[in-house]
């Protein structure tokens, strides 16, 4: 999970300038994704997500680490990328509910890079999912993610990268 688990943090510590949504509104009156989403932060993010997982590829034919997942170029940016678009569209849909940039929306903030992951691989590898995400897997990363999350975010809050401590 490492590939979509480094995007957030990279996005935070790297992200800023033009927005993705181009500060413009909704229908709605509040912004389509907000200030919190910008181009840097998705392209950075994601580059670092998949850094990483050419990293462990790199490192489990080194090593013949065959315990690791067995990761493709396609896994990898399947996992980068949709962690940041399971970002965006859980902004997308927090702003309809009338939430500002940073507000805290307990549950999507956690799971969103997990969902927009998996739902990625579903339509594009899901064989990939079917051999590597056992149950015990899933339900190590449905106990990890948020406390991952949590720690980081608190990490970010302290350097301050991060507004909000979570
Ligand atoms: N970030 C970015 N581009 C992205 C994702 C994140 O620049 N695509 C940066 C922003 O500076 C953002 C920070 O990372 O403020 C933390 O991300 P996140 O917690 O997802 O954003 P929030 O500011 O909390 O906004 P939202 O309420 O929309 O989640
Ligand atoms: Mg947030």
């Amino acid at each position: 999970m490492l590939p979509a688990y480094v995007p957030n943090p990279i996005a935070a510590l790297l992200g800023g300038g033009t927005p993705i949504d181009f500060g413009k509104n909704s229908p709605d009156r509040r912004r389509i994704l907000g200030d919190g989403k910008t181009y840097r932060g998705l392209f950075f993010g994601v580059l670092a997500g998949i850094s990483t997982g050419l990293v462990q590829i790199w490192l489990s034919g080194m090593y013949g680490l065959s315990s690791l997942p067995l990761h493709t170029y396609l896994s990898i940016t399947l996992l980068a990328s949709g962690a940041l678009v399971g970002d965006i569209c859980k902004s997308y849909i927090k702003r309809r509910l009338g939430k500002e940039r940073g507000e805290k929306w307990p549950i999507a903030d956690q799971y969103d890079l997990v969902a927009g992951a998996f739902v990625l691989m579903l339509l594009f590898d899901p064989a990939w999912i079917f051999t590597n995400i056992t149950i015990p897997i899933l339900i190590s990363i449905l106990i990890l993610t948020p406390i991952l999350h949590r720690a980081v975010n608190m990490f970010g809050y302290l350097i301050g990268v991060k507004e909000v401590p979570w």
